[in-house]
């Protein structure tokens, strides 16, 4: 599909639905999802009851997959390193670039563009933003910036569909 004739999508629902659409072939087009991702226009009432804050500072790989991420409210700077050098271990991961990204634009990753870190720099206004994943992965690895040695991590659901995932553990079967 040619990028002209994208439709900006005015719900976030209305951007998922366009999302399947795209995401209903083997063959993504980055730049056609990231002009998508970036042409709604964020509007809270789609997404406040999904938002869930926490601190999000670790360097991190994406396992293969593509990333999209989209920025929903205030501003996030994103830290790209390279991949920690095999011959030389215990080296300080190396900066590729810092960029400051605002309401509304989109930044995409993948493991052959480098591993990254995300924050929000602000100290008064949070920051929330929407992360596409495809395909979806359950682990990846978390690095340390002083000697690059990497961790695996596993993924998990905060929340499904805006409500608080239970723990297995806690949560009895006659409350599901
Ligand atoms: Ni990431």
């Amino acid at each position: 599909m040619d990028q002209a004739q994208l439709r900006a999508p005015e719900t976030l629902e209305e951007l998922i639905k366009q999302l399947y659409e795209i995401f209903s072939t083997d063959k993504i087009n980055v730049e056609e999802v990231h002009a998508l991702m970036e042409s709604y226009k964020s509007n809270p009432a789609d997404w406040s009851k999904f938002a869930k804050f926490d601190k999000y500072s670790s360097i991190h790989d994406h396992s293969n997959s593509h990333c999209f991420l989209k920025l929903l409210q205030g501003q996030l700077k994103e830290t790209l390193f390279d991949w920690p050098d095999a011959k030389h271990k215990n080296q300080e991961l190396t900066r590729k670039w810092v960029k400051i990204f605002h309401e509304n634009q989109c930044t995409y990753i993948n493991d052959t563009i480098g591993v990254h870190r995300v924050e929000n720099v602000s100290h008064t206004e949070s920051a929330v933003s929407l992360h596409l994943y495809s395909p979806p992965f359950n682990n990846c690895h978390c690095f340390d910036e002083r000697t690059g040695h990497k961790n695996q991590v596993q993924m998990i659901f905060w929340s499904k569909f805006g409500e608080r995932t239970p723990f297995e553990t806690s949560v009895s079967k006659e409350n599901n």
